[in-house]
């Protein structure tokens, strides 16, 4: 059985179409990546997930329960992070689990080892009376999650747990996705860092409310990334880049930093097109390599193409 199955979701804000038509399935106990540019329709598909707000058309089942008969159910099975900062910034750390812990209605006697529990995780023992808004992001984040998760739902919903947080926290905080996910929960995950996507099991890509890929990574590099990519390191990078992608053999281009990403239709061919353009227009190329395709170089593709295959 899936943990989630969504079937022609939809929510219309007045005429605007906020999600529009999806459908997707994420299997028990893995971690699914949704992922979108901002306004593109992730917190309102996970609000209607949670049973939070009533869908315009279409439904979901989670964890058994479908969200417009049995939102009741849904609630009760789930954890959910909301993007906005779920704690109370006023109260101290042990006073934001204890509030969470009667929300949930866990028990006293359960309360005082769950306690211990989320302390443990977002390794905060010894900080128990510190004011949250103290707290710096990666650690506040390592909080919510662990009040998300204290009554042990089988399905987390984490709405962009890594926003506002540096990268070193970033990946302390993927290792406790990688937890839950090895302990059997199933984890939906919103994040716009593309480079998060490679953590995830299956992906899909959510572009203005539709669905414009979805797959593990490694499915949609092959699906969608047919040609080589020539990474070219050279002086100059925006004047190359403004040649290179006006050339009939370069299929896409796109500045990573500061290199550029060729998609070119023959390795050896674009290689000698590459330096011989550069040459012509006297800008020194430093190196070209062919590199594998990251989900970034994925993700550009179909946006600019519109996406829309599915
Ligand atoms: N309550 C609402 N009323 C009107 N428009 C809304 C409401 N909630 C969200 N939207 C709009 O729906 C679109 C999708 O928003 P959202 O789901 O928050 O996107 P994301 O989480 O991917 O950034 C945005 O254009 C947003 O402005
Ligand atoms: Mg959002």
């Amino acid at each position: 059985m899936n943990a989630i199955e969504v079937r022609q979701l939809t929510k219309r804000f007045g005429a605007f179409t906020a999600v529009d038509h999806i459908d997707f399935d994420v299997k028990q106990g893995e971690i699914f990546g949704f992922l979108g540019a901002n306004g593109a329709g992730k917190s309102t598909t996970i609000r209607m997930l949670c049973g939070l707000l009533t869908s315009t058309e279409g439904t979901a089942r989670v964890g058994g329960f479908d969200i417009n008969t049995d939102p009741h159910s849904v609630k009760q099975s789930i954890g959910y992070m909301s993007q906005k900062f779920s704690l109370y910034e006023d109260l101290t750390v042990e006073e934001n689990i204890e509030f969470f812990g009667r929300v949930y209605g866990i028990t006293d006697t359960a309360l005082k080892e769950r306690k211990e529990w989320v302390l443990g995780i977002a390794n905060l023992h010894g900080r128990e009376t510190s004011i949250t808004g103290t707290l710096s992001g990666g650690w506040k984040q390592r909080l919510a999650l662990g009040c998300a998760v204290m009554h042990r739902p089988r399905i987390v919903f984490l709405d962009e747990p890594t926003s506002g947080v540096d990268p070193v926290m970033r990946r302390k905080f993927w290792e406790l996705i990688n937890e839950l996910s090895a302990d059997g929960v199933t984890v939906l995950v919103t994040t716009h860092f593309l480079e998060e996507a490679e953590y995830c099991n299956d992906i899909i890509l959510i572009n203005a409310g539709k669905i414009i890929a979805s797959g593990s990574p490694k499915e949609l590099k092959q699906e969608h990334i047919t040609h080589p990519i020539l990474e070219v390191h050279c002086s100059d990078v925006v004047r190359a880049m403004e040649l290179i992608e006006t050339q009939p053999w370069a299929v896409e281009t796109s500045v990573f930093g500061t290199s550029i990403h060729v998609n070119v239709a023959d390795e050896q061919a674009g290689r000698s097109a590459v330096s011989a353009l550069l040459a012509q227009n006297g800008i020194p190329l430093h190196g070209v390599e062919r590199i594998a395709p990251s989900l970034e170089d994925v993700f550009i593709y179909l946006l600019e193409h519109g996406g829309g295959n599915k």
